[in-house]
């Protein structure tokens, strides 16, 4: 049998070659709807390689077979492949409208929202904030469905502790009615106060799945900042699915960078990166 050598692409302290990278690339691509292009594989060397330490695994190959057999190793893989940069507060234009879109719903009934890649929760408790201050109530009418499919962001959102750099955008009496501030051993941590936890529902879900445990209709869905590493074709299949779950006046908030009326005619431009759905 003729053996083939391929390429080493990093022989740093595992090897990794182009054949580990395309197999990999694969296999993000069909679990969570990643897409990732030549350039990434730097990324990926260094995302996974403390994956390899953790199992004592010598190279990249080894930690493919070891993949293909353990279970559980599965979530860890996806985990250490998300990109989960987040915010309080992020793309700031959002957080007034939406406030005015639930004003004017009024509160005849139990307002719905969800924030479906609320990675580390600076999303969510951003939205609870929102309906807190719009209500001036800490049991606004409002229920918050917050999910990811990264395991280890959703238990820190769960947790909502945060190093005080993360809020350094608040002044202290904007800060003091959301978040504890910790003290001693804590220091230099805040915590997001119970009353504002109680807002938020975390929950995993996979936007690649074939079913989603949440329940619409949604006045508001935000998706921001994850179809930018998803293919048209996935984000496509996300959208005609997110279309049933909102409700007729709901508003679809996405990232600064993603334009969603190229792509579909279900939704309509409702102000800067947020659409609602388009009346035939
Ligand atoms: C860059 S963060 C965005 C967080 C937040 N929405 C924001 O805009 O600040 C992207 C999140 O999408 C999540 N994600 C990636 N693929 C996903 C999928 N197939 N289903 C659900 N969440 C996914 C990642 O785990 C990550 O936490």
């Amino acid at each position: 049998m003729i053996s083939v050598e391929l390429p080493i692409l990093y022989k740093h302290e595992f090897d990794f070659t182009e054949n580990d990278f395309r197999l990999i690339r694969k296999l993000i691509y069909d679990h969570a709807g990643i897409s990732l292009n030549d350039a990434k594989q730097n990324l990926v060397y260094s995302r996974l390689s403390r994956r390899l330490r953790a199992n004592n695994l010598k190279n990249f190959s080894d930690y493919l077979k070891f993949l293909a057999t353990n279970h559980a190793e599965w979530q860890l893989f996806i985990n250490a492949l998300t990109t989960n940069r987040t915010a309080f507060f992020r793309e700031p234009h959002h957080f007034p409208i939406l406030a005015e879109h639930i004003r004017k719903l009024g509160t005849k009934e139990m307002i719905t929202l969800w924030s479906c890649a609320a990675s580390t929760g600076e999303e969510p408790y951003s939205i609870a904030m929102t309906m807190v201050k719009l209500f001036g109530s800490y049991t606004p009418p409002v229920r918050i469905i917050a999910t990811d499919i990264d395991t280890e962001v959703l238990e820190s959102a769960k947790a909502g502790i945060y190093s005080i750099d993360k809020v350094d955008m608040f002044t202290p009496s904007q800060l003091k009615p959301f978040f504890l501030k910790g003290k001693g051993n804590n220091e230099g941590l805040v915590k997001i106060r119970n009353e504002l936890k109680n807002m938020v529902t975390f929950r995993q879900l996979n936007l690649l799945s074939e079913e989603w445990p949440v329940r619409g209709p949604f006045s508001a869905i935000f998706c921001r900042n994850v179809m930018i590493y998803l293919d048209q074709q996935t984000k496509l299949k996300i959208l005609d699915r997110f279309a049933p779950l909102l409700t007729p006046q709901g508003l679809l908030f996405v990232g600064h960078s993603e334009n969603i009326v190229l792509l579909t005619n279900r939704f309509k431009m409702h102000s800067r990166t947020v659409y609602q759905l388009q009346r035939f």
